[in-house]
This record gives C-alpha cells, sequence and structure tokens, in this order.
C-alpha cells in the first residue's frame, strides 16, 4: 500500500494542471504486481481533461496490462474520484480498493462498489 502510494505521489509530480492548479497522482497495481503511474492533463477546453485516475488506467491497459488489484489516487486535499473515473474503475477493475490520500500521509480506503453502487456495467449489455 505504502509503495502504491509513493508512485502516486511521484506520478503527480508529473501533473499538467495549469488551470485548475490542482495536482492529482494515481497509481494502479496489476495482478502480476506491477505498479502504473499517471497523472491529471488539463487542456484548455478543460471539458477534455484527463483525470490522474484515468491516466493511470489507460495506460496500463496500453501498456499490456489486463486486471488489476489496487489503486491509489493522492491530492493535497484527499479529493474523490470523479464519476467519470469510477465508471472507467469499475468497468477495467471491478471492486477493487481504492486508496484514497492526502500529500500529508493520511489516506483513506474505499472499495470500487462504495464508490459507485448499483453501477452499470457490461452486464447489463444485450
Ligand atoms: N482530478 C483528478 O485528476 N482526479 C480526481 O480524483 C479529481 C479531479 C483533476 C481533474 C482536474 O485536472 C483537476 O483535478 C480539478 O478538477
Amino acid at each position: 500500500m505504502e509503495k502504491l502510494i509513493q508512485s502516486a505521489l511521484d506520478a503527480r509530480k508529473n501533473s499538467h494542471a495549469p488551470y485548475s492548479g490542482f495536482a492529482v497522482g494515481a497509481a494502479v497495481e496489476s495482478s502480476s504486481g506491477d505498479i502504473i503511474g499517471g497523472c491529471n492533463v488539463e487542456s484548455s477546453s478543460y471539458g477534455l481533461t484527463n483525470c490522474a485516475e484515468r491516466t493511470a488506467l489507460f495506460r496500463a491497459i496500453s501498456e499490456g496490462h489486463t486486471s488489476f488489484k489496487a489503486m491509489a489516487v493522492v491530492s493535497e486535499t484527499g479529493a474523490s474520484p470523479c464519476g467519470a473515473c469510477r465508471q472507467v474503475i469499475w468497468d477495467l477493475c471491478g471492486d477493487i480498493p481504492v486508496i484514497i490520500a492526502k500529500t500529508d500521509g493520511s489516506n483513506i480506503t474505499k472499495t470500487a462498489s462504495d464508490l459507485l453502487p448499483d453501477a452499470f456495467d457490461d452486464r447489463q449489455l444485450p
């Protein structure tokens, strides 16, 4: 868990957040124990911004990882994943623990289903 949080902190250093000034880092641990980090990347058109959680996950998928066992997200205030990220975490990871940490070192752990109860997913597709 400490390694995952440290990787999210490391990824946060690369945050590209010129509009909000709010740096976020995330890291996801694959089933084989690899850790892949990501940061938030903002766009001048705001809505195209990619959160740290999705950056980490999309990076992991693009590098060939397919199964995940935990995620950490770190920000100054201990921000909780946004709605879009909650859906993507559920879709790609299932009911993993999500460590939500502050840069001061404090953290809480929620599960993906805590974050997105009664989720829509591919089981509801025809
Ligand atoms: N953000 C994340 O990267 N993850 C979160 O969990 C919450 C929000 C980013 C998006 C945007 O770059 C900035 O934080 C302010 O919303």
